[in-house]
């Protein structure tokens, strides 16, 4: 891939989709609906570190269901991959990202870390007695793979917590069940804070590179999962990072990738690079309708596609 190949298809993914009008802000977190709709930017961090950009780079967004990786990362990092299998599930649920019926069907079991169930389980996981410790850690990965300090958007933060009822009945649904490993309720509430952390396209496609890099962060250099680690989070990427959409998007961009309502998207092609795009209008499934295309034009431009 050379550099000019990259720029090329980065341009032309740009050109070709900034005027796609379809989808819809999210809305039922009341702050995401104000958010600019014409944003709309593209990144990619090659494993050797080099960062290619285009178009609005600067807007950050709030970072949303794609936060669900990292914390899932440092989870198998602590605990092992047998534990996330054991006590949370690595199952596509085929339903909604915030289905209530997918955690009843099977109680508790057979669901992922990237949906909501499983990423407040994910979160009530990580090391620490108490909610401070449990968000420290969750913000000093996030800012690890990102190479950088990330900050809370807390007109997000503050409009989901003060709505989250549908997420906390989840959490009390999984404490129910036995699959939820610490108090549900600031379980949710530190899950919502994570989701709240402000990021730009740049941002996301380090952290996406890193997952590409091995564990190791391109741009800074320093190993922040291990490699098993990494094939583990990957793994359930396949399997459910765009929800019931998931299947679509390995079949068209065989890479890996993970959503966010706030209308970023990452995919990770392993050995390569990692790519980023944000725009926040989504389709039903949840994830960003411009921000799909723009990245499977450039993967499949770029021949990442390993399939
Ligand atoms: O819990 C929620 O509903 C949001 N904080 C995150 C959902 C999300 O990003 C789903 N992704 N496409």
């Amino acid at each position: 891939m050379s550099k000019a190949s990259i720029e090329s298809a980065m341009d032309k993914a740009y050109t070709n989709n900034k005027d796609v009008k379809e989808g819809k802000n999210a809305d039922y977190i009341k702050e995401l609906a104000a958010v600019d709709p014409n944003i709309f930017g593209i990144a990619l961090v090659t494993t050797d570190g080099q960062v290619y950009t285009k178009g609005d780079i600067s807007s950050r967004v709030s970072i949303q269901s794609i936060s669900k990786v990292f914390t899932l990362a440092r989870i198998i990092e602590e605990l092992g991959p047998k534990a996330i299998m054991d006590k949370i599930g690595v199952d596509a649920t085929g339903l909604r990202f915030n289905s209530i019926v997918a955690v009843e069907e099977h109680k508790g079991k057979e669901i992922n870390p990237l949906v909501n169930p499983g990423a407040i389980a994910a979160v009530s996981l990580i090391s620490g007695t108490d909610s401070a410790t449990k968000w420290r850690h969750i913000r000093e990965i996030h800012d690890e793979f990102a190479g950088e300090r990330l900050e809370v958007n807390m007109p997000v933060y503050i409009s989901e917590a003060g709505d989250n009822l549908r997420n906390q009945a989840i959490a009390h649904l999984l404490l129910a069940y036995g699959r939820m490993y610490f108090d549900p309720v600031q379980s949710t509430d530190v899950y919502t804070k994570q989701c709240a952390l402000n990021v730009n396209a740049k941002d996301l496609a380090v952290m996406a590179a890193t997952l590409a890099n091995g564990g190791k962060n391109p741009v800074t250099k320093k190993v922040v999962v291990s490699p098993s680690t990494t094939a583990s989070t990957l793994a359930v990427m396949a399997t459910a990072g765009l929800y019931d959409d998931s299947g679509q998007w390995l079949y068209i961009v065989g890479c890996p990738g993970k959503s966010g309502v706030g209308g970023g998207l990452i995919a990770v092609c392993p050995g390569k690079f990692g790519i980023a795009a944000i725009a926040p209008p989504l389709d039903d499934a949840g994830n960003s309708v411009k921000a799909q295309k723009a990245i499977a034009d450039v993967v499949n431009a770029l021949r990442a596609n390993p399939y």
